[in-house]
């Protein structure tokens, strides 16, 4: 179960938080605004099925490989990483999200190439990162002599793209990105869903719990819109000057998802000079001895959203004192008090464990939240052209060197 608790908001002085009118303008109008999300024809909430042909391509090969290599950049690979650190899994996956010459090079000395598959994760097929990872270990599979379908597959568009052209022309399996589901919202499809059922997260679960959401998301009560209601609250409190959007765990399983979420609202909404939060991760209660002064007497420019978690499912006594779980808590509702004493705006939203179900629920809730994010703001929060320029860029560049 997760709830959102916005209620400091009304503690602190309206200039920096919020009215019961402020938020009460808005409750009616969620039909309106679900209507112009479905007028976008975006499938991130309509592709919760079809889960079958990559649970049985898992099945098929997990065992055979000792190391699995997602090579992928963005969208194609934060969720995956998101779902690596929250949930307990065999261990086998490396995201190799960057090309760090370094890092590629570890890389490279550490596998063995035998037992190692490597999944190409592509929406557009031409991310100059991705395709020079995989010609790079394309490389080093020719040179050992193996089969390049036993040891790659692929995600990218349906129809089109050079990954689709060669996955069909060489026999290499394949999976789909729906034409409509952007990169940094396919966590839910084969791009988040195939690493994850390859290193034995229970997708079907991760999937159920997407699907609650996504029941919330289209639901017209306020109440029950739990994805609504996070964009809102996040609306108005920019609307008061704050441009600053904070996420702070208190759970260090999570704090991967804080990354995906960046990803998520800068690149989503980022997207005019005057359109944009600015977001910023931090860690309970890593980040109470030092993020937090800043938070508490710094600019008063930031909203505060903590994700707190209601059952660990595992109690750590501290030998003659309270536990472990009780110390967090205590922690967050004191870093949470002090904030408010202070006018700092803060929300929390509560998960009730961390698990495969409440995974899927928290990727729903936000990718929800961006969506009428951008229809409280009047953007398209699904496109990327900042993005695509320096993309462009880079590849003109390279191909005059090259
Ligand atoms: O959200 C986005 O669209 C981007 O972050 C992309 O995921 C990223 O640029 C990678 O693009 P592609 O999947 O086309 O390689």
């Amino acid at each position: 179960m997760i709830n959102l608790d916005y209620h400091n908001l009304f503690k602190i002085n309206p200039s920096h938080g919020l009215s019961e009118d402020e938020l009460n303008s808005y409750k009616d109008r969620i039909a309106e605004f679900l209507e112009k999300i479905e007028k976008r024809d975006q499938g991130f909430y309509k592709i919760l099925d079809n889960l079958e042909e990559i649970k049985s391509f898992a099945k098929k090969v997990k065992d055979h490989y000792e190391d699995i290599v997602l090579c992928g950049i963005g969208g194609s690979a934060l969720g995956a990483t998101c779902l690596k650190e929250a949930l307990p899994n065999n261990g086998k996956l490396i995201v190799l999200d960057n090309i760090d010459p370094q890092l590629i090079h570890e890389i490279d000395q550490k596998l063995n190439y035998e037992k190692t598959l490597f999944i190409i994760i592509s929406k557009s097929g031409t991310t100059i990162e991705t395709t020079s990872q995989y010609k790079y270990f394309r490389q080093k599979i020719e040179e050992k002599n193996l089969e390049v379908n036993k040891h790659f597959v692929f995600i990218t568009d349906p129809e089109k793209g050079i990954l689709k052209e060669t996955a069909n022309n060489e026999n290499i399996p394949c999976f789909p990105i729906p034409e409509n589901v952007g990169g940094r919202f396919s966590v839910l499809t084969a791009v988040g869903l195939l690493p994850a059922a390859l290193i034995g997260i229970d997708v079907d679960k991760l999937i159920e719990g997407a699907q609650k959401m996504k029941d919330k998301f289209l639901s017209e009560n306020f109440e029950e819109n739990l994805p609504y209601q996070i964009a809102l609250t996040q609306y108005l409190i920019n609307q008061k000057g704050k441009n600053i959007h904070v996420m702070m765990p208190y759970s260090h399983k999570l704090f991967k998802l804080a990354d995906w979420y960046r990803q998520l609202l800068a690149e989503s909404i980022g997207k005019n000079i005057d359109t944009g939060i600015t977001p910023v991760n931090a860690l309970g209660v890593t980040d109470q001895h030092s993020q937090s002064q800043l938070y508490n007497d710094g600019p008063n420019d930031k909203l505060i959203t903590f994700i707190e978690i209601a059952d660990f499912k595992v109690e750590e006594k501290i030998p003659g004192s309270i536990t472990f779980n009780q110390l967090i808590n205590i922690e967050k509702k004191a870093t949470e008090e002090s904030l408010t004493k202070k006018d700092r705006p803060n929300q929390t939203i509560t998960v009730n464990s961390i698990c495969e179900e409440s995974i899927g629920g928290l990727f729903l809730l936000f990718e929800g939240q961006i969506a009428f994010l951008g229809e409280f703001y009047n953007i398209n929060a699904f496109d990327q052209p900042g993005v695509e320029l320096s993309k462009q860029i880079t590849k003109d560049n390279v191909k005059q060197l090259s």
